[in-house]
């Protein structure tokens, strides 16, 4: 490692901690296989002394590292020179405080807060991921590089790649991708290779395919995309008027968001910027509950980084012993073998975080409902309010706390599942559309 370097990577099993400098693309730690970390010398930074110097840096919308919603806040995630920086207007999100959608879950008058990643260009939270990773993937010379993915990966790391000039290949599991996504990542100019299984079958894949061929791996086992993905947390807070949400509920998936989000809160807690640190719950889907299952029911826990690995092994083994793949209609988390796993261990234990799991049915009404009375989402980002229904009413989340639900993705990613909701009548909040005759009259009295 070059000493002088403010960034570099760490394993994050405190057994090995080896340390290698930014200018490697290594994605898991080469002494011990455990996933790594991006670690700052905060005395060789110059970090704003309060976070509302941050904000003040978006007013220059002629400078595009302060416009974008990812490198405004560069001195947090310092790991790049300028010349590398990548950014294609990522990060122009909102923060919508909702009181319909806070009264369908049981909330006070203005206590609901919806931060819409569905508003970055790819249409997901995908891109500020992509922001940080692929200006690493410069920094490196990477000319080529792969994902596997649930679908808004691939049309994130499609678009950011045709951006920068890097040859991309993407993975998905044949037939489980939504179409928004599948047509983006074509549209895009990827090379799209269906692989005759699920996201774990393509996650397996890709990484032996980068390692064979030298790809750039874009999936968020990418340490250096997780440093993106904190600013989703940045901007929470700034549209908060620079206060902290009491809780901040996710989707979790291959558990990137969840794990980002910790490392985020636990740095501006060590650098003094925020007094405390929000709550966090994690929702999956009842279908592929994973994470839910091994900390609720199996205890797993982060214990100082020193996690029972045995738990896992035998649960996975469990899973291959009755070749469980995983169902839900939100197919951006069908995920059984989170690859953020342990990372996921330590933002709950940062952030005091919960985990649940909703059914495809409570997604879809929740889907809906975000539908009706905000800007919509896709499935997957739905749970989210599904997950919070659940602990209103279980009472872990007061009526009066400010809870901050992360919409990870645009509505028209999925057109399927929402048409299908609506035209098979299939939830409460169904809204079919109503055949007629092309006849004047008998149009205004179905209208009256
Ligand atoms: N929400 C959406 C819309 C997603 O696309 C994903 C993940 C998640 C939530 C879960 O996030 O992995 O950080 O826990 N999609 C990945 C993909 C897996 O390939 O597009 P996570």
């Amino acid at each position: 490692m070059k000493k002088t370097d403010a960034a570099f990577q760490k394993c994050t099993n405190p057994d090995c901690g080896a340390e290698f400098d930014c200018g490697q693309a290594i994605f898991k730690c080469p002494r011990c296989g455990e996933l790594l970390d991006i670690q700052y010398d905060w005395n060789k930074i110059k970090v704003p002394k309060k976070m509302s110097d941050f904000g003040r840096r978006w007013a220059d919308r002629d400078n595009k590292s302060d416009f974008s919603g990812v490198w405004r806040f560069r001195e947090l995630l310092d790991f790049c020179k300028d010349k590398y920086r990548v950014t294609i207007g990522e990060g122009q999100t909102i923060l919508q405080q909702n009181d319909p959608v806070g009264k369908y879950v049981g909330m006070s008058p203005g206590r609901l807060y919806l931060q819409y990643e569905g508003l970055n260009p790819s249409g997901s939270f995908k891109d500020n991921g992509m922001a940080a990773a692929f200006s690493h993937a410069l920094m490196t010379g990477a000319k080529s590089c792969a994902c596997a993915s649930t679908g808004n990966t691939s049309a994130s790391v499609a678009l950011y790649a045709h951006s920068c000039g890097l040859k991309c290949t993407v993975f998905i599991g044949s037939g489980r991708i939504a179409f928004g996504k599948l047509s983006q990542a074509m549209d895009y100019g990827a090379h799209t290779i269906q692989i005759l299984g699920d996201f774990d079958d393509c996650m397996r894949q890709v990484q032996d395919v980068c390692t064979r061929l030298g790809l750039y791996l874009l999936n968020s086992l990418n340490p250096f995309r997780l440093e993106g993905q904190k600013t989703i947390m940045y901007r929470i807070i700034e549209a908060l008027d620079w206060k902290m949400p009491d809780w901040i509920i996710v989707p979790g998936g291959n558990l990137g968001n969840s794990s980002s989000f910790g490392k985020a809160f636990c740095e501006l807690k060590q650098l003094g910027l925020i007094k405390r640190t929000p709550r966090m719950a994690i929702i999956n889907a009842a279908g592929a509950d994973t994470l839910n299952d091994l900390v609720n029911n199996k205890k797993l826990v982060w214990n100082g980084g020193k996690v029972n690995q045995k738990i896992i092994d035998d649960y996975y083994a469990g899973l291959t012993a009755r070749k469980f793949s995983p169902h839900t209609c939100a197919s951006a988390i069908e995920i059984s073998r989170p690859v953020n796993l342990k990372k996921c261990l330590r933002a709950i234990d940062v952030c005091n975080g919960v985990v649940r799991a909703v059914t495809d049915k409570e997604i879809c009404d929740a889907k809906a409902v975000v539908g009706k009375h905000g800007l919509g989402c896709e499935p997957a980002s739905a749970a989210t309010i599904a997950g919070l229904k659940h602990l209103r009413r279980e009472g872990v989340i007061g009526p009066d706390e400010k809870v901050a639900c992360v919409l990870t993705g645009h509505p028209l990613k999925d057109p399927n599942v929402t048409v299908s909701y609506h035209r098979e009548k299939q939830g409460q909040f169904s809204n079919p559309p109503v055949d007629v005759p092309n006849d004047l009259d008998k149009i205004i009295r179905l209208i009256n």
